[in-house]
Formats: structure tokens, C-alpha cells, sequence
């Protein structure tokens, strides 16, 4: 006790600090000889390198599981969701209403037609190339160019008559209306079990009496040769393909309910959940 309360002069806790920093009977810095400082600096380098090296393992071996071309997280979608253009969504879903001899209240569906079908003209699709296969297109390399698979192309000529170009205006002055269908994308999805899906559209009440349409392609079928599809990152130019309905004979000043629905293996259009899954359905109605 006496001797923590020993009183000491400035100076000779200055000596004292200096012997501590470096004494020279034992040799000892800083309270440890060099040999000892230099076994406990060889110490943490080894421990820091051992740290270093097992976080940089966890590291590489969690981004190892993660592949950077699929999503982590894939919702459990099983059948793809179907969509329509033009998509005007009324009170009662997707209402397509117009007067064919008024150009003000069909302009805005042929405004929406041209501007979705620019991502499909010739020089939006000059990335992608041609197929001609009709079977699924499984690439297992990435050989096109910037390390991507190759994408099919899908242009406007594909859809003939419904395509804008000799008709710019889609059928509907006429009260020839052409919609699109579109199949919403999943990666690795195989549609069809080898067959191509097709479009089908009935007349949702009278007994789904058949429409007098006519599909384009034709049959209104997606080529297999667009399945499966990769992901954005190995396909960053992929387009969906798609399929235009013409409606031939729509009965005037009457609002007719369809279902445009997708047939194929692994596609389901009665999720009572899902509106939308396999299928798409719309009110049309032409008045004059
Ligand atoms: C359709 O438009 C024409 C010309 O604007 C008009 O005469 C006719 O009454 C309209 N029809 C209906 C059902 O509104
Ligand atoms: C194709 O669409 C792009 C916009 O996506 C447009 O800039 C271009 O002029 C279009 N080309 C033709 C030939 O229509
Ligand atoms: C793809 O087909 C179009 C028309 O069918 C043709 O003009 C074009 O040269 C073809 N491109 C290739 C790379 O074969
Ligand atoms: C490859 O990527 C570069 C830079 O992202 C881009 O400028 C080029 O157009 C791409 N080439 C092809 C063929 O897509
Ligand atoms: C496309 O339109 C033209 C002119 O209206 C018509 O003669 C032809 O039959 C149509 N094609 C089909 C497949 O209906
Ligand atoms: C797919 O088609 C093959 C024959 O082509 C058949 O054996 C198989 O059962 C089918 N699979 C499904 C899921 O329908
Ligand atoms: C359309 O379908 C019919 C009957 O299923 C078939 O004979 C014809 O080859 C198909 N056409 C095309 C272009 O796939
Ligand atoms: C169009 O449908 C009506 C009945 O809704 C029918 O009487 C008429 O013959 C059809 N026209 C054509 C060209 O099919």
C-alpha cells in the first residue's frame, strides 16, 4: 500500500518511462526483448492472414451458390400470365370500346398498337437472329456476341395483316379490329411439351360460340424456337414472341365478352386465383 502512494518527482517518472521504453540491462523495449516482439508480430500477421483467407473463402463460396444469371429468388410461377394490347382497363377489365366511324376514339389503340410494336421492327430486332428450327432452342454456351445466348427474332411482317404495314390504322375502321396477345416470359420455361402453344379466342358467353378470326402467325401459334428463355442477362435482347388476332365479324352496337386463351402443355388458364395465368379476357365493342 505504501508504496502506491509513494509520491514520485516528475523526473523520475520520466526516467522511469524512458527505462520502460528501452532498457538497456535486459534489452527489453517497450517492457518485451526483440525476439519476443518479433515472435508476437509473426503471431498476428499469421492470425490476420488465417482471418483474412477464411472470410475471403466464405465470401467466394456464397457468391459461388448465387448464379448470376437466374434470379435468387424465382417466384413458384408455374403457368405464364397472358397480356393484351391494346390494354385499356375500364371498370370492367379490359374494355376495347370505339365507333369505327369516329377516327378520335380508335386513334389512341392504333397509337398504343405502333408504339408497342416498335421493339419488333427491323431495326429494333437487327441483334437478334434468325430461326427457323420450330423446336426449343437450347444453348448451353454463350457464344453470341458480349457472352450472350442468341436471342430469336421476332418482327412485324410476322404478323401479316396485323402488322401496320399495309394497314396502318390495325383493321379498325373497318371494325376488322387486330389485338396482340403477349405470353409473359419465365426463365427455363419449356411451353407445349414440344408442341407449339397456340392462341385460341372464343365468345365468352353464347356458349363460347366460335369468332369468325383469323390468327398470325398463322394457327396463332409461338414458335418453340423462342423457348426456353435465359434470362436477362444472357439474353439481353430477347422479345417476346407474339400473336395478333384479327376480329372479322365482330356483331356492331353489341359488347361482346372474350377469352383469349393459351393452349399448351404446362399452361393453365383456371387458377381462380389469377385472372391473368394462361389466359386474358376482354369486352369489345364496335359501334357505327
Ligand atoms: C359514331 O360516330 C358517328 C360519326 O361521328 C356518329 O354519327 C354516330 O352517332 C356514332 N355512333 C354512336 C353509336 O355513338
Ligand atoms: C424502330 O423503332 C425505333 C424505336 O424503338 C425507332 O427509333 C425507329 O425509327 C424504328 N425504325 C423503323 C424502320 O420504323
Ligand atoms: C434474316 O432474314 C431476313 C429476311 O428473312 C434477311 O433479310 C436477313 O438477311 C437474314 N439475316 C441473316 C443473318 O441470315
Ligand atoms: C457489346 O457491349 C458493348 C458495351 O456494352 C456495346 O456497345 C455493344 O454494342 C455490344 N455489342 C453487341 C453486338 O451487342
Ligand atoms: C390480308 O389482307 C388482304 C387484304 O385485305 C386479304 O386479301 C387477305 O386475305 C388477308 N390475309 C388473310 C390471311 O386473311
Ligand atoms: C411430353 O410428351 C411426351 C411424348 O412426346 C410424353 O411421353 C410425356 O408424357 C409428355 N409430358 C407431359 C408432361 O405431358
Ligand atoms: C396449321 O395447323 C394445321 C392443322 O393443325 C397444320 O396442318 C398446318 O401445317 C399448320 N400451319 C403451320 C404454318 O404451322
Ligand atoms: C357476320 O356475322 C353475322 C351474325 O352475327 C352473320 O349473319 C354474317 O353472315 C357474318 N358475316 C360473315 C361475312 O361471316
Amino acid at each position: 500500500m505504501a508504496a502506491l502512494h509513494e509520491k514520485k518527482t516528475c523526473s523520475q517518472r520520466m526516467e522511469n518511462f524512458r527505462h520502460f521504453l528501452w532498457n538497456e540491462e535486459t534489452g527489453q523495449l517497450m517492457g518485451r526483448t526483440l525476439i519476443n516482439w518479433v515472435w508476437i508480430s509473426l503471431y498476428y500477421v499469421a492470425f490476420y492472414v488465417v482471418m483474412t483467407g477464411l472470410f475471403s473463402l466464405a465470401i467466394y463460396s456464397l457468391m459461388r451458390t448465387l448464379n448470376p444469371y437466374a434470379p435468387d429468388y424465382q417466384d413458384r410461377l408455374k403457368s405464364p400470365g397472358v397480356t393484351l394490347r391494346p390494354d385499356v382497363y375500364g371498370e370492367g377489365g379490359i374494355e376495347i370500346y370505339y365507333n369505327a366511324s369516329d377516327k378520335e376514339s380508335w386513334k389512341k389503340y392504333v397509337a398504343t398498337l405502333n408504339n408497342f410494336l416498335k421493339a419488333y421492327n427491323t431495326s429494333a430486332q437487327q441483334a437478334n437472329i434468325n430461326c427457323t428450327s420450330d423446336k426449343y432452342f437450347f444453348q448451353k454456351s454463350f457464344h453470341c456476341p458480349n457472352h450472350t445466348k442468341c436471342a430469336c427474332k421476332f418482327t412485324t411482317d410476322m404478323l401479316e395483316n396485323c402488322s401496320g404495314r399495309d394497314d396502318s390504322n390495325f383493321g379498325f375502321p373497318e371494325g376488322k379490329p387486330c389485338l396482340i396477345i403477349k405470353m409473359n416470359r419465365i426463365i427455363n420455361f419449356l411451353p407445349g411439351n414440344g408442341t407449339a402453344p397456340r392462341v385460341s379466342c372464343t365468345a365468352l358467353h353464347d356458349d363460347f360460340r366460335p369468332l369468325d378470326l383469323q390468327y398470325y402467325p398463322v394457327n396463332g401459334t409461338f414458335n418453340l424456337h423462342y423457348f426456353p428463355y435465359y434470362g436477362k442477362k444472357a439474353q439481353p435482347t430477347y422479345s417476346n414472341p407474339l400473336v395478333a388476332v384479327q376480329f372479322l365479324n365482330i356483331t356492331r352496337n353489341t359488347e361482346v365478352s372474350i377469352v383469349c386463351r393459351v393452349i399448351g402443355a404446362g399452361i393453365t388458364s383456371d387458377n381462380p386465383h389469377d385472372p391473368y395465368e394462361g389466359k386474358v379476357e376482354f369486352k369489345l365493342r364496335i359501334q357505327d
